[in-house]
Order: C-alpha cells, then sequence, then structure tokens
C-alpha cells in the first residue's frame, strides 16, 4: 500500500506523537487510535470553541465568520446541532437514494460515452455539487454555480481579493432570498431557527453554511477520485463488489479509512493538559490525527493493506464523540451507490495521467487525493 498516505507510521511506533510546526505555531500531533478517541470525547480539556482554530491550518484568512457547530463545546454545540440536524437524515429516505442512483447512472453513462475523463473536474466535482443539493432541498441548478467555483473557492481568492469572499457573497444571497420568501431549504431553516429563545444573527447562519459547503467538498471530491483510481488498478475488486451488492458497505468503510482526505483536526487546551512526553500550557493546541490513527497497527490487522471486507473497521474518518460527522450519511450514500454503480456498469478503468494532491507540513508529506485524474472507463 502506498506509504505517501501514512507517514505518520514511525513516529506513530515511537511515541505515539509527532511535533509540527504549522504557521510558526508548534503542534503536538497526537496519532494512536485510542488516543485520538480519547482526546476527541474529552472535549473539556480538549476543546473546539476556538473560532478559526478547528482546523489546522488555522484559517482567519480563509472566512470572516466561526464555523457552526464544529467551533464550539457543548451545551451550546449541541443546541446548534440540533438546528441543522435534520438536513442530514435526509440521505435516509429511500426517495433521496434513488435520486443519488440516478444521478450516478447519468454521470457514469456520460463518462462511458467519452474516450477519456478527467475525474475530479468532471466526475467527483459534478457528483458532490449536485448530490449537495439534495441534501440541503435546493434547486438542481444551483449546483452550476457550485461547480463553476472550481475545486479550490475556499483557498484562492480572485486576485486581491479576501479569500473565500465568494462563498460568503453567495450565502449572503441565499439568505437574503430566504428572508424575504422562506421555503423548505437549508438557508431558509437557518432563516426561520431559533437559538437560545432568539432568531441566529447574520453571523451564525453564515458559520452554519460555510462549514457545510467547506466540510463536504474537498474531503468528499477526495475520497472519490482515490476510489476511482484504486478500482483502476484493481479490477478484480469490481468483480468482487459485482458478486454480491452488499459488499459495498464493507468496502467504502475501508476506502473512507485508507483514503481519509482529512489528515487531521486542531483542539485547544483552555487549561493545558499532559500529554506523552509533553506538558501543553493553556491556550496550546494540540492535533488529532485521524489519517494515522486509521492505520493504527494494533488495532487494524495488516493497516496498509486495502481488505474490502474488513470487519470490524472502528475507523476515525468521520471523527468521534461529540462533533461526529454530520455529513457522515451522505458521504457514506454517495460512495455506496457509486461503488454499486461502478461495479453494475463498469468492466474496467484505464488511468491515462494523474497529478496526486499532497499536503505538505513542516513534518511530514501525505498524499489526500487527486489534483488531476484522467481515466478512460470501458463498460460491461
Ligand atoms: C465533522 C470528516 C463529509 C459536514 C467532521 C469531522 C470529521 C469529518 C473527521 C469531525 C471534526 C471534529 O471532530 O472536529 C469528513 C469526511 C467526509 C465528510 C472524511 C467525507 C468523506 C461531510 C459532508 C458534510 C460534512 C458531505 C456536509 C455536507 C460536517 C459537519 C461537521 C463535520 C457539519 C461538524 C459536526 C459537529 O461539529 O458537530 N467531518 N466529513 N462532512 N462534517 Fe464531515
Amino acid at each position: 500500500m502506498d506509504e505517501s498516505r501514512d507517514p505518520f507510521r514511525e513516529a506513530r511506533r515511537r511515541s505515539g506523537i509527532l511535533e509540527c510546526e504549522f504557521q510558526g505555531e508548534q503542534v503536538p500531533m497526537i496519532l494512536g487510535h485510542a488516543e485520538v478517541r480519547a482526546a476527541a470525547k474529552d472535549w473539556q480539556t480538549f476543546s473546539s470553541d476556538a473560532p478559526f482554530r478547528v482546523p489546522i491550518p488555522s484559517e482567519e484568512e480563509m472566512r470572516t465568520v466561526r464555523q457552526l457547530p464544529i467551533e464550539t463545546d457543548p451545551p451550546q454545540h449541541t443546541a446548534y446541532r440540533e438546528i441543522v440536524e435534520p438536513f442530514f437524515r435526509r440521505p435516509k429516505d429511500p426517495e433521496f437514494v434513488q435520486r443519488v442512483r440516478l444521478l450516478v447512472r447519468e454521470l457514469l453513462g456520460g463518462a462511458l460515452s467519452r474516450p477519456e475523463v478527467e475525474v475530479v473536474r468532471e466526475l467527483a466535482l459534478p457528483f458532490q455539487s449536485r448530490a449537495l443539493t439534495y441534501l440541503l432541498d435546493v434547486p438542481e441548478s444551483e449546483a452550476k454555480t457550485w461547480i463553476g467555483w472550481g475545486i479550490h473557492v475556499f483557498k484562492d481568492g480572485a486576485d486581491g481579493e479576501v479569500k473565500g469572499a465568494e462563498l460568503e457573497r453567495y450565502i449572503h444571497a441565499q439568505l437574503d432570498r430566504a428572508e424575504a420568501s422562506p421555503g423548505q431549504d437549508f438557508f431558509s431553516a437557518l432563516v426561520i431557527a431559533e437559538y437560545d429563545g432568539r432568531k441566529l444573527s447574520r453571523e451564525e447562519m453564515l458559520g452554519f453554511a460555510n462549514l457545510t459547503f467547506a466540510g463536504g467538498r474537498d474531503t468528499v471530491i477526495h475520497t472519490v477520485s482515490s476510489v476511482v483510481d484504486y478500482l483502476a488498478a484493481h479490477p478484480e475488486a469490481l468483480a468482487f463488489l459485482r458478486e454480491d451488492s452488499k459488499r459495498v458497505i464493507h468496502a467504502s468503510e475501508e476506502f473512507f479509512r485508507v483514503f481519509m482526505p482529512l489528515t487531521h483536526i486542531g483542539r485547544v487546551c483552555p487549561g493545558g493538559a499532559e500529554l506523552p512526553g509533553k506538558t501543553m500550557a493553556p491556550g496550546d493546541r494540540i492535533s488529532l490525527c485521524w489519517a494515522s490513527a486509521n492505520r493504527d497497527e494494533s488495532v487494524f490487522a495488516e493497516a496498509d493493506e486495502i481488505r474490502l471486507d474488513r470487519k470490524p473497521n472502528p475507523h476515525l474518518s468521520f471523527g468521534f464523540g461529540t462533533h461526529i460527522c454530520l455529513g457522515a450519511a451522505h458521504a457514506r450514500l454517495l460512495v455506496r451507490v457509486l461503488l454499486e454503480e461502478l461495479a453494475a456498469g463498469i468492466a474496467g478503468i484505464r488511468v491515462i495521467s494523474s497529478v496526486p494532491h499532497v499536503e505538505k507540513a513542516a513534518a511530514y508529506r501525505r498524499m489526500t487525493g487527486f489534483d488531476e485524474l484522467r481515466v478512460a472507463f470501458s463498460g460491461l
């Protein structure tokens, strides 16, 4: 298995901690599965109440608002999370599942009719964007705008513009529309919502919408491209899934484990903390390294191997504890349906060229997906 996905192995075995500098700040990354889980549950010691500082690197330059509910602790977190939870349950509805299936069939049908497809922009991005319109219950035509943002809308501002400004302008416009005439959609739910006996402020609404767009974009796109690349190299995996459609459940969990697109997430220690061999001062930050925990040899036998029937598979790709991913049901549905439809209609995938996406930090480099993946699909 590709080592570039798990650059933490040595440090995980040695001490369980990797010290890494981000934007001039030394951050110890917690690497072991048990230790990451314990820290993720202990929100009093390892707090998320830190605007812009839950993601690592921090995002002061990328947005103007605190993301909700992720950058809060209980009890505020619980009340904030309840506001948007009903939307994240929508993927359980059979009609929703069928819509996603028809979308995948359309996209794969288009891909099969062309000699080559660039998976990131022509498959993963439209898939992620159009499926998100179903989740947020907005017209599917909105996806055209979201696709037009390309894949780095949150990172690269237009010349001289504050980064992330385009997204914030878009969200403001949607909230204005919802205020003028509320409907059933996500933006209207924010406009109508009550928190602590009052309406949400515009800043809070922006914080919810910003996270929903940001959290579900690169994560899904990188997972889709990584899965397609794997299946290209392993046609026997397509045949294995074709034999029994229930196999996609364990297979997709294994893909989430090994291809974890989100290396880590930060927490702040309000009252300091003790880590193995290190004392954290109040206000210091640590990282919960999900990607490393997913390769912990003491939990996953042959952790570097992809076993499509791995069971149990307690990976931490959707986090653990208080902030466990709200979009997990949606992401799972997308990957399961994609696998089912690939297995049902695709005989093989040939990679023509690829540009891996590599996250570069002071103490590690890690592949998280692809910037570009050109392939040719062949039908059954
Ligand atoms: C939280 C990963 C897809 C929305 C999280 C967390 C992780 C994660 C690790 C926990 C963060 C923490 O503990 O601080 C992923 C991965 C995905 C994915 C790997 C896809 C493969 C999505 C999607 C959406 C989404 C599709 C929305 C459309 C959220 C939200 C939270 C969250 C709103 C915050 C939950 C809270 O604070 O209570 N995600 N995510 N995610 N994710 Fe995802």
